[in-house]
């Protein structure tokens, strides 16, 4: 699902180069779930956006589903993220002036689905995560693990291959977190994906199949 290989990343801060990433390379298989834990600035969102081609390391190799990207233009890139990967951040970063319905439709609205098909998956998948009932509400008129969940529905809009997500669940209480955070690994297993999930948390760390562990941008023995 995704392999990187010597991925290393540098940043320029006035004039320095700041190494974040140093010689990172792991793979996720299909149907395995990886911790990604470490301390605050160990690299962690970095290596997720870079895993996620929504930023390019400084050198290294990138392969989703076995597919090279180095040689792919923006556009190539936008498109294979759109269908193959999908993101979950901290904060549910969902529309504020769209429905539950229509945050989930739009990753497949984008990738040219049909909208009566669309709104069938959408309803289906926020019925899959336990939000039938709530469809036409707007974010602001969700509780903090309704608004993750509608972002784990529409992660998973186009069926992709790989999930990738950004302590998913650290804006909740522990409860809800706990809840929300079973469901992602159900629906993960469920649809053999391959995930790459960053989490503080051990408790969360330890329901994983594996956790890789950062520290100053290089994986280390726990
Ligand atoms: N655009 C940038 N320019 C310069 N430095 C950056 C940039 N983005 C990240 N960094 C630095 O890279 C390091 C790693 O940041 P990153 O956000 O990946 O850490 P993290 O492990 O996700 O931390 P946290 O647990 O706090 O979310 C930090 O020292 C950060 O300051
Ligand atoms: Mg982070």
């Amino acid at each position: 699902m995704l392999k990187l290989a010597h991925i290393t990343k540098s940043f320029d801060l006035d004039g320095q180069q700041v190494s974040v990433l140093k010689d990172i390379t792991l793979q996720v298989k299909p149907g395995e779930i990886v911790g990604l834990m470490g301390p605050s600035g160990s690299g962690k969102s970095t290596l997720l956006h870079i895993a996620g081609l929504l930023e390019s390391p400084s050198s290294g190799r990138i392969l989703i589903g076995g597919e090279e990207t180095a040689g792919l233009s923006d556009s190539q890139k936008t498109e294979l993220r759109s269908l193959k990967i999908g993101f979950i951040y901290q904060s549910h970063r969902l529309l504020p002036d769209f429905t539950a319905l229509e945050n989930v439709m739009l990753p497949q609205l984008i990738a040219g689905q049909s909208k009566q098909k669309t709104v069938k998956d959408a309803t289906e998948r926020l019925t899959r995560v336990g939000l039938a009932h709530r469809l036409n509400h707007r974010p602001t008129k969700l509780s903090g693990g309704e608004q993750q969940r509608v972002a784990i529905a529409r992660a998973l809009a186009n069926n992709p291959l790989l999930l990738l997500a950004d302590e998913p669940t650290g804006n909740l209480d522990s409860s809800t977190a706990e809840s929300v955070f079973n469901l992602l690994l159900e629906l993960v297993k469920y649809h053999a994906m391959g995930a790459l999930i960053a989490t503080h948390n051990p408790d969360l760390g330890a329901k994983m199949d594996r956790v890789i562990h950062l520290k100053d941008g290089c994986i280390v023995a726990k």
